[in-house]
């Protein structure tokens, strides 16, 4: 054997070795290696290759980038249409689609498949012998570009199929490129960082990532691709969309795992309903789901018309974003005196409720975002969360707009000067009377899961605030019928209740209590850690921040921040009028941090109908247990609500425990 057949062995060893790492990693989402081990073997391939050049090869693992910039894409006719999709937006439409096929195909009860519906850029791939040999874009359906050179840097896009599953000689598949949310948003930092601008959404930056003329440029974005479609898919030996999607992986080819077989259509709304439910929790962005005939045989029966098929609908999410125009810009100042930016917008309904105000986040944010009044921008509801801003759409060149926003420089409330502490990027209003900062740490005191004071809505604490009648938490304790009758909306017997709801939160608990102070840092778990620890206020006020940081869960910044509101003389002040004035709670009964659950770390995902998460942490402390926020081989049991996230398959994956809630519940005794 020549030194030169040594090294072709050598390296055609390297390369089924790199190429079944990263169809593990990429497809599978199962490494069997680390990176590092990867790189080994990955600089040994590129150290065989620059020595006998003879062997270099375009499907080499080392040969995804490589092509030189070019100045325009050529133009590639599909050998097949790219179709698109027609869209149905609610249960009726979806179900007269299905009545439609099923008259199609003869009135039979076809079997279905439904797919999240992957908002990126579709894509076709040829192989030939098993080699990736070219890459397009949808184009018009007819004719796409040729993005062969920026689709081979794209990791999850095998240049070889596994010749081990003996896929066709040659076979085109289509699917769809995306950016991750974790990876659009590590990327947009970084643009900034360097002074770029920031891509307004994923699906955006996969598409500027994707038609870069320089594919160095593509090979620097984290573009991901999943596989849904095989054109004459009969041909490559699949007769249903299950068998497709159970082979591609075999080839080495990735999908999307979460498509589900369905009987009806019932079947297919409770996927839908899942899939909005878990939307938020995707790392990608899906906007509906697409419910196809699963048989292929019965496709070709339903037909098409001239741009999408029959036999296949969208069913989309309620809207998550709209378009409206900004009419002011206002800042807010929190309970903590952080100054919150908040755009004021023309009303607009997304996903079905009317947003007349945004989020800007912060100074910083508002600055990137660059939002002015007068703008025209792309507001975004998801979830439970508070309305934000995306994007601002801007004007044609030429066209005027107003001046950038300035953040006040004292507090719009109480004209204090508004300061900086330390690194921080938020500015706060440092006057602890600021109406503001009254007025919300008062709402926040009155909480359902803190002092839970029924009755005392934004109108009324505004007005007392107002007019003098409150001025700290405490003072909601002297309140008198007669001062309550003198504020607007406020009858005989809406002051009645008020008191009585006042009168009855006096009988607290300790960990409700430290909730309510509103004390920096400190949420619901930490309160009734701190309570469970302590056992009485007293204790706790006299804790140095190592006593507090030995507290399991209680880290270097709650320990001094809790410290630190102890310290503060006007924090033994209000303790002292709460009492005074009649608000008492039992000490807790130490040491409960031994108890059944001692040395077992719950996680949640799902909503539970019963209690909140923070009550359900809160019930697991209190029996000596720990909560976590991630699953990892340490956790002991996780339980899942309603519409439970990723965080149960890895659950699954791990082997941890799953209760449901009925069975936490018996075990947390309530
Ligand atoms: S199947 C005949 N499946 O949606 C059409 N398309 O609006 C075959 N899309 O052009 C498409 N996720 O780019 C299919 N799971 C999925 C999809 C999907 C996203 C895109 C695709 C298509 C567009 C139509």
């Amino acid at each position: 054997m020549t030194e030169e057949d040594r090294a072709r062995a050598r390296v055609e060893d390297l390369r089924r070795a790199l190429s079944e790492h990263n169809y593990r990693y990429y497809v599978l989402d199962r490494p069997a290696i680390s990176d590092a081990e990867y790189d080994a073997l990955f600089r040994d391939l590129v150290d065989l290759e620059g020595r006998f050049p003879d062997l270099q090869a375009s499907d080499s693992p080392t040969a995804r980038v490589g092509a030189a910039p070019a100045s325009a894409f050529k133009a590639v006719p599909h050998e097949m249409p790219m179709l698109s999709l027609d869209n149905v937006f609610s249960d009726e439409e979806l179900t007269e689609f299905v009545g439609r096929v099923r008259r199609l195909l003869g009135d039979v009860e076809p079997p279905w498949i439904a797919e999240p519906k992957l908002d990126g850029l579709s894509v076709e791939l040829v192989y030939e012998d098993g080699v990736f040999v070219r890459g397009s874009t949808r184009g018009d359906g007819m004719v796409g570009e040729d993005v062969t050179a920026n689709l081979r840097t794209v990791r999850s896009v095998p240049l070889r199929l596994r010749p081990e599953a003996n896929p066709p000689l040659r076979v085109v598949v289509r699917g769809e490129v995306i950016i991750g949310r974790g990876a659009f948003r590590r990327l947009n930092d970084e643009r900034t960082a360097a002074g770029e601008p920031a891509f307004a959404n994923p699906r955006n930056a996969a598409a500027g990532s994707l038609r870069q003329l320089d594919p160095t440029v593509t090979a620097s974005r984290p573009l991901d691709i999943f596989l849904y479609d095989v054109v004459k898919a009969e041909a490559a030996g699949l007769t249903t969309q299950h068998q497709l999607l159970e082979t591609l992986p075999q080839w080495g080819l990735k999908v999307n795992p979460l498509f589900r077989p369905c009987g009806s259509v019932d079947d297919i709304r409770a996927f839908f309903r899942d899939m909005v439910g878990r939307r938020d929790e995707l790392d990608y962005d899906a906007d509906g789901i697409v419910v196809k005939l699963d048989r292929f045989a019965q496709r070709a029966v339903a037909g098409q018309r001239s741009r999408s098929p029959r036999w296949a609908i969208a069913y989309k999410f309620p809207a998550q974003e709209a378009i409206t125009m900004v009419r002011d810009i206002a800042v807010y100042v929190g309970r903590t005196g952080a100054v919150t930016p908040v755009a004021l917008l023309e009303p607009v309904s997304v996903s079905g409720v009317v947003v007349s105000r945004a989020s800007l986040h912060n100074e910083e944010e508002l600055r990137r975002k660059d939002v002015r009044v007068g703008d025209r921008v792309v507001v975004r509801r998801a979830g439970e969360v508070i309305p934000e801003v995306v994007t601002v759409i801007l004007p044609d060149e030429g066209a005027l707009r107003g001046p950038a926003f300035a953040m006040p420089e004292t507090c719009p409330m109480c004209g204090f000067g508004l300061v900086r502490r330390g690194e921080e990027v938020v500015r706060r209003c440092p006057n602890e009377s600021c109406p503001s900062r009254v007025q919300e740490s008062i709402l926040h005191f009155a909480g359902r899961n803190a002092m839970d004071i029924d009755g005392l809505g934004v109108r009324l604490v505004e007005q007392m605030v107002e007019r003098g009648l409150v001025r700290d938490v405490s003072d909601l304790y002297a309140l008198t019928a007669e001062q309550l009758l003198t504020l607007e909306l406020v009858g005989d017997k809406k002051a009645e209740n008020l008191l009585r709801s006042i009168a009855l939160s006096r009988q607290t608990t300790l960990p409700r209590l430290l909730f309510a102070l509103g004390i920096p840092q400190v949420g619901e778990v930490t309160a009734a850690l701190l309570a469970a620890e302590a056992g009485s206020l007293e204790r706790l006020m006299c804790m140095t921040p190592e006593e507090l940081q030995g507290i399991p869960g209680v880290g270097p910044e709650v320990s001094a921040s809790v410290a630190a509101y102890f310290s503060l003389s006007a924090t033994a002040e209000l303790v002292r009028r709460l009492k005074d004035r009649g608000v008492t709670w039992p000490d807790v009964i130490t040491k409960p941090l031994e108890g059944p659950l001692s040395g077992k770390t719950f996680v949640f995902t799902g909503a539970l109908s019963a209690m909140s998460r923070e009550q359900a942490g809160a019930a697991v402390v209190a029996l000596g247990g720990a909560t976590g926020s991630s699953v990892t081989s340490k956790t002991d049991y996780v339980v899942a609500g309603a519409d439970p996230g990723s965080k149960l398959d890895k659950a699954r994956k791990l082997g941890v425990s799953v209760l449901d809630e009925e069975a936490f519940m018996a075990l947390v005794g309530h």
